[in-house]
């Protein structure tokens, strides 16, 4: 700690003029135990909105309280509380104000998992800077975004929320979106502090239920739960959120090794870490603690600074350091952290948010144009039978099923304060498509989501009898995928498909829509449709960006980030696992063992031939560069854009290695009889190196494979 003794100036913390690290330290040096311990605690202000955790509202809220989740769109109730926190407490530390802005916060964007079909980083940190926006303009400074858990598990919601199944993916997209919100600089206007959530191995939640324990191996854990977290870390994401999962043991809100040994000292994390909703005081239902004093206990001890909602801080702290259990230290270091980001926002030159009215601030063209953008770059083309799309023209179209006309659903989980009128619906986009002719443009129903009515079918059919094609628009409830909602099986309910079964009886082309939080079990639809479009849960911009493709518009360009399984009996099944002893056995007896649709599959209107992939050498050693290049030449008739993953594979080493791994990507728009070539600088430890249990990264002679599709090239580590 800084020796004081010097300083005269009392208001030493209030003058921007020194330094951050000398602000803190004088202001936890004029606060006493109570005012400290206040920061470390997060209550919540406003009508709340989060299905998931509807608590008491919360009333007189103490003026020295570290942060409140912020539920209103307008800062005036918050610049209230704010005031009396700047005016009226001792020593006038403002409030950090945080809310789950996970695909915007009123201009809402498509969900993560469509965004990483998108391939597009630089998208989506434009979009998380239009989040940040419209966040900053309500009076949020600190979001609780991006989620970078990596997840295999379709049946498990929350699968919708994070990018796919990769590390590397879950990496590239953390570290856009933290530079999407905080920007160069916290204390710029429109910036918002990040949050990665939920650190960590939250994805592995067995069978896809929520909340439950994770086995996790330590190899596991830093082979592939961590990695996105490191990058997003490196990356500057200014705080970390605690998951609900018990790691092999030990709750991530209570893990010492996670929270304090990796992400603090080895990563050297300056910032701190949030628990999740009430994740402190179910220590206690989790096992590890026997009431709430203990759970205190636990997760302070381990490293988990700002205790969300439950209040177990706020009650206990003070006698567990009076009893000498917490030292004062350990309070000093945890308060901090979090008066270093409100020192970082800026929140005490600036603690009031500026009153603008919603049209200078919500769903501006520039933040609409982006939104459709990545809608558009999401949509991922899983079958195009006999060139079925794009549309021809003059076409008489029937759009049929529950998701055709509807608003709500194309909005996602985690939808902040995205409203159903914004949303433009399939119907919507069509109808105002240039190109086609409203009466050429038919439509019903069919059926609902779920339930067992087969009343619509009938006009269903009739209307579809009526078309030269039949665009079937089925999917997923916005409730259905997010957090607490696991299903036990990943196909749409039986009706959908029986809407399907009879549609295809008329003997019409059949093209399917499918709006989804999650990979879906398709083994019983796409035998159904000559054409399957992916449009996951795209925000409101939804009809804009499905018409755009329909017409030609534009070209898809979208890839799976996650397997598509066969069945949900497949899961859990992923591109990037280690190898069987016996390929050729082992397989299921009554189904295939491959999925339906591997990670990175995707098709496009174009053809991209892939010329003969090249390294510059073929033997290498440590020191050396190596640059892999490939040309893609666009063959076909339509401009488009091509993602080139670039795969490694190592054959043989200390600790076995999956079949391959992803290692980096790279998008490009190749006009129609054009060529670009791709190049992937590979670097030896990085890419060709591995980490141990420990974390330690390790890198072995031997030889390795560079793959691109279906080519692959041998190189050689050599001493
Ligand atoms: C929820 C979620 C977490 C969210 C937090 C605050 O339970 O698990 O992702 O950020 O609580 O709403």
């Amino acid at each position: 700690m800084t020796d004081l003794s010097d300083i005269k100036d009392r208001s030493l913390y209030k003058n921007p003029a020194f330094s951050i690290d000398r602000r803190v330290d004088d202001l936890l040096a004029r606060m006493n135990l109570e005012e400290k311990i206040y920061q470390l605690n997060q209550y919540t202000l406003g009508r709340n909105n989060n299905e998931n955790n509807i608590g008491e509202a919360v009333k007189n809220i103490p003026a020295e309280i570290g942060s409140l989740i912020y539920f209103e769109t307008t800062p005036e109730l918050r610049n209230s509380v704010q005031k009396k926190a700047v005016e009226e407490s001792r020593l006038g530390i403002p409030i950090l104000f945080g809310y789950d802005v996970i695909h915007g916060f009123r201009t809402i964007y498509p969900i993560s998992l469509g965004q990483a079909a998108s391939w597009n980083p630089e998208l989506v940190e434009d979009a998380c800077g239009v989040a940040a926006q419209e966040a900053f303009t309500s009076g949020v400074n600190w979001t609780f975004s991006p989620m970078v858990d990596v997840a295999r598990d379709g049946r498990w919601g929350r699968v919708s929320e994070g990018y796919g199944e990769d590390p590397y993916v879950n990496g590239v997209f953390a570290a856009a979106s933290v530079r999407g919100y905080q920007g160069d600089t916290l204390s710029a206007k429109n910036k918002v502090a990040a949050c990665l959530k939920h650190y960590v191995g939250y994805g592995a939640s067995e069978a896809g239920r929520d909340y439950v324990p994770t086995e996790i191996s330590k190899q596991t854990l830093w082979d592939t739960y961590l990695p996105p977290f490191e990058v997003g870390i490196k990356a500057g994401a200014a705080t970390v959120m605690s998951a609900f999962n018990n790691i092999s043991g030990i709750p991530a809100s209570a893990n010492y090794y996670t929270l304090t040994e990796i992400l603090k000292k080895r990563w050297k994390h300056r910032g701190f870490v949030v628990s999740d909703w009430d994740a402190v005081k179910q220590l206690i239902t989790q096992g590890l603690a026997a009431n709430e004093k203990e759970a205190a206990w636990y997760a302070f001890s381990a490293g988990l600074e700002m205790d969300m909602t439950d209040n177990c801080y706020q009650k206990h702290l003070g006698k567990l350091v009076k009893e000498g259990k917490v030292s004062m230290e350990a309070i000093d270091d945890a308060v901090g952290r979090i008066l270093r980001l409100k020192f970082e926002l800026g929140l005490f030159e600036n603690p009031y948010t500026e009153i603008l009215p919603d049209d200078k601030r919500f769903l501006l063209p520039s933040s609409l144009n982006v939104a459709e953008q990545l809608a558009q770059e999401s949509m991922v083309l899983l079958k195009n039978n006999k060139g079925v799309l794009p549309l021809k023209k003059g076409y008489k179209i029937a759009f049929i099923g529950p998701m055709a006309n509807n608003r709500l659903h194309l909005l996602g989980s985690w939808s902040a304060h995205g409203n159903e009128k914004d949303v433009v619906s399939i119907l919507d986009g069509i109808r105002k498509e240039k190109g086609f002719i409203k009466k050429n443009i038919l439509f019903a129903d069919g059926c609902g989501f779920d339930g067992n009515d087969q009343r619509g079918f009938a006009e269903a059919i009739r209307v579809a009898e009526q078309a030269d094609i039949i665009i079937a628009c089925l999917g997923e409830k916005k409730t259905w995928s997010g957090e607490n909602a696991s299903r036990s099986v990943i196909a749409l309910p039986r009706i959908q498909e029986e809407l399907l079964e009879n549609l295809k009886k008329t003997g019409k082309p059949l093209v399917v829509l499918l709006s989804s939080g999650r990979p879906l079990d398709l083994s019983r639809i796409e035998p159904l449709a000559d054409a399957m479009l992916e449009i996951w849960q795209p925000g409101i911009t939804a009809g804009i960006a499905v018409a755009g493709i329909l017409s030609g518009r534009y070209n898809p360009s979208g890839k799976l980030p996650i397997t598509f399984p066969y069945t949900t009996g497949q899961i859990p099944i992923y591109y990037n696992h280690r190898k069987s002893g016996r390929t050729h056995q082992g397989k299921y007896q009554n189904i295939t063992s491959e999925p339906l649709y591997s990670f990175g599959h995707g098709l496009s209107y174009t053809k991209f031939e892939y010329g003969t992939l090249k390294l510059s050498s073929s033997k290498i050693r440590r020191g050396d560069t190596l640059r892999a290049e490939i040309e893609v030449k666009n063959v076909g008739n339509y401009d488009g854009k091509e993602t080139l993953l670039w795969f490694v594979a190592d054959p043989f080493s200390s600790i076995t290695r999956p079949v391959k791994e992803l290692k980096y990507f790279e998008k490009k728009e190749i006009p129609a009889g054009e060529s670009r070539i791709f190049t992937f600088d590979i670097n030896l430890e990085r890419d060709l190196g591995f980490v141990n249990e420990d974390g330690k990264r390790l890198l072995e002679n031997g030889i390795f494979y560079i793959m691109v599709k279906d080519q692959k090239v041998k190189i050689e580590l050599i001493d």
